[in-house]
């Protein structure tokens, strides 16, 4: 089965994954939320009834750890960040129609009745299993409260998730040599019991609910394995005063991936009540034929395309139409470090004086929302100053100062044919990226009408024309539409820089509030002369802004030293705590011949097929287009990227390396890449594949 296009006569709810209420927020964790805000302005846009929500995650180990250390109760910690994060979303024009937070009563309420329906309908079994208990602290260790080594692909690993090896969901008792995170000693298991929900009683509906599944492949991809493989039970319950009760039960809380995602609901009802139920219906929405999109990081997709549909399916609510889930966010090639300060934080960015814009417009549009994207300040600055200023910007103003000076406004012409069907592709790419779910195609619509209007205006030359040429009143006639159509289109990325646009064209009301097919109404007759969009950022600002990152770094290193306490509280970005880490290899002292080098047979190639191997956690074979022929090559990346969009990508090839067969694949050569993530090498000119490397 097939979704209908957006948009349908449903109401949709879009969510973005709920941060965990325990640090601040930095510019990595910005790009699922300005993703989920993007995507809820463009459906609002082609007229589909949309709430987008969200809520602090309150509840769990991430926060009580964090609480615990700082010497406050979780309560108070968890409030404080909630607190925080209501306030730094508007900053950055993330505008939530409901932002509340999971331990208040109505996600109490919502999620008591969920787990009572669950039992009720007979998905609830007790089970005595084995649990993490800290003989010397005298308490269980649930979830972060424990580490020690993953079953499955043997890296370290979380009580209750891989997170630097296989990223798989553990539960409690899985995982190996348990040590506490109180004390630091060995963890022992005691036999205790505990609430499952019996997800293995709904693999045949997971199986066909994933095939319908919309949104980016890797949320549709990723979870096959475990839907199709042996799906395991999931305990619900946990060892902690924490959390939300487990109904009738003194001594134990819900797993908070229970309660978490329930606060969408919640969040939803919360919206309803304010707004009344003519405007949204809540209950609608999640009860009978809501459009329900997930935006989420990729880290989290086993919860929102296992877990949380099975709950969904097992209470009688509707289940999610899409789950877009995002890559990783690196800085200046690096990953992101809170505990080391090596970060871009929001309220910093801010700070620097930059407008939201800009940095939405990086985020959304600088890579497919599944791959991983790089920030730096000097790419920054490259996009602001040639697509913002250089493009959007400077046709914008042109054109209106053009027409405000010459005609005091908007020519008395008609709109020319070729350029209402240029607006109307543009339209059209518009509403293909929200049917395809790319915040990316729905940014660079906009631009690439703006390059347009540039070209046109280039082609044209009105300023060669004469006061009396009716080419004159006609081309500047169309540039106005255009920019009013740019502005229409860019609102859900630049919605500041839009809003002013509209404003200088001296359109009524808001530009966020008109249809798409605001694009095409005649412009206002009369407006001033307009306002710059954006500015340029000089280059100093860039080494400005990197030596103070670095100077962070090197200061929050020399103090990580002295105390080895730092806490991290990512919602993706902890992974890559290790690449920051790393100390780099010395220089290898001996030197090698020149002949010895050229007995490499390096050459460029291009993956024209990839997929993981089944069973093999970090394996993925690749199809290598090698120019002479084609390759199987088998390489440890299954995991680092997203393999699915590496067809395409151009890499460097060791062609005469030995055959050797890994998990029983034959590898007939081999990959560069750099580190422990595996950054591939490519090249940055035309060469084919085939070429040599020398
Ligand atoms: N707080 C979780 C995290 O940061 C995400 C919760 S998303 C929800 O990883 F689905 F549970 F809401
Ligand atoms: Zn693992």
């Amino acid at each position: 089965m097939s979704h209908e296009d957006f948009p349908t006569e449903h109401p949709a709810v879009v969510t973005c994954g709920l941060p965990y209420a325990n640090g601040d927020l930095h510019i990595g964790h910005l790009r699922t939320y300005v993703g989920g805000d993007i995507y809820s302005r463009a459906l609002k846009r082609l007229g589909q009834q949309t709430a987008f929500v969200c809520g602090s995650d309150m509840h769990g180990t991430p926060v009580a750890v964090n609480a615990a250390e700082e010497g406050v109760t979780p309560e108070e910690f968890a409030l404080r960040h909630h607190e925080q994060y209501e306030d730094t979303f508007p900053k950055f024009d993330v505008d939530f129609d409901n932002y509340g937070h999971t331990d208040d009563a109505t996600n109490t309420e919502t999620t008591q009745e969920i787990v009572r329906t669950l039992e009720e309908e007979g998905y609830v079994y007790e089970k005595e299993i084995p649990v993490a208990y800290d003989p010397d602290a005298d308490q269980w260790l649930p979830d972060r409260f424990v580490e020690g080594t993953c079953p499955y692909c043997g890296e370290h690993a979380r009580g209750d998730e891989c997170d630097e090896g296989c990223g798989r969901h553990l539960e409690p008792g899985e995982i190996e040599d348990p040590v506490s995170t109180v004390t630091g000693n060995p963890a022992e298991y005691r036999n205790r019991e505990h609430k499952f929900f019996a997800v293995s009683d709904l693999q045949e509906y997971l199986g066909e609910f994933i095939d319908r599944l919309e949104g980016t492949s890797n949320a549709q991809n990723q979870p096959r394995e475990w839907i199709e493989g042996e799906l395991q039970d999931w305990c619900i319950t946990r060892d902690m005063d924490w959390g939300i009760d487990y109904p009738g039960e003194d001594d134990l809380v819900l797993y908070v991936w229970v309660d978490a995602p329930i606060e969408y609901i919640s969040s939803t009802k919360q919206y309803t009540d304010r707004v009344g139920a003519d405007a949204f219906d809540w209950e609608r929405a999640w009860r009978e034929d809501g459009e329900v999109v997930h935006i989420i990081g990729r880290d989290i997709i086993q919860h929102h395309t296992v877990f949380w549909p099975a709950m969904l399916r097992a209470s009688g609510y509707v289940e999610p139409r899409a789950v877009m889930a995002s890559g990783f966010i690196t800085l200046e090639g690096k990953g992101f470090s809170t505990s080391r300060n090596r970060a871009v934080w929001a309220e910093e960015y801010l700070d620097e004086g930059f407008r939201p814009d800009l940095l939405r417009y990086y985020l959304a549009t600088n890579g497919g929302f599944q791959q991983d994207v790089d920030f730096s300040w000097a790419r920054f600055r490259e996009r602001v100053n040639n697509e913002l200023v250089g493009t959007v910007g400077n046709f914008a103003y042109r054109s209106l100062l053009f027409a405000a000076r010459e005609f005091g406004g908007t020519p008395d012409a008609a709109l020319s044919a070729d350029v209402r069907e240029r607006i109307e592709t543009a339209m059209a790419e518009f509403e293909a990226g929200v049917n395809d779910y790319s915040v990316r195609d729905v940014g660079d619509a906009a631009v690439r009408l703006a390059q347009f209007g540039n070209e046109y205006i280039q082609r044209n030359e009105p300023w060669k024309l004469g006061d009396d040429d009716p080419e004159k009143a006609q081309v500047i006639r169309d540039c106005v539409q255009l920019a009013k159509a740019v502005a229409v289109l860019f609102e859900p990325v630049t919605p500041e820089a839009a809003e002013r646009l509209w404003a200088d064209l001296n359109e009524d009301g808001d530009v966020h509030g008109v249809g798409l097919d605001a694009a095409l109404d005649a412009p206002v007759a009369t407006f001033e002369e307009p306002t710059e969009l954006f500015e340029k950022i000089p280059e100093e600002r860039v080494e400005e802004l990197n030596e103070k990152l670095d100077a962070r770094v090197e200061a929050s290193a020399a103090a990580d030293d002295a105390d080895e306490t730092a806490a991290d509280g990512d919602v993706a970005a902890d992974e890559s705590d290790a690449a920051a880490a790393a100390d780099l290899e010395p220089l290898a002292d001996e030197r090698i011949g020149f002949e010895d080098f050229q007995e490499l047979d390096i050459r460029v190639g291009e993956i024209v097929a990839a997929e993981g191997i089944e069973g093999a956690d970090k394996l993925a074979k690749l199809t290598v287009d090698i120019g002479l022929e084609e390759r199987q090559i088998v390489a440890g990346i299954k995991q680092l990227h997203d393999v699915d969009s590496l067809p395409g990508t151009k890499i460097v090839v060791v062609a005469n390396l030995e055959k050797a067969e890994l998990f029983g694949v034959e590898s007939n050569g081999m990959l560069l890449a750099a580190g422990d993530q595996a950054d591939l090498l490519t090249t940055h000119g035309d060469a084919v594949p085939g070429t040599k490397i020398q």
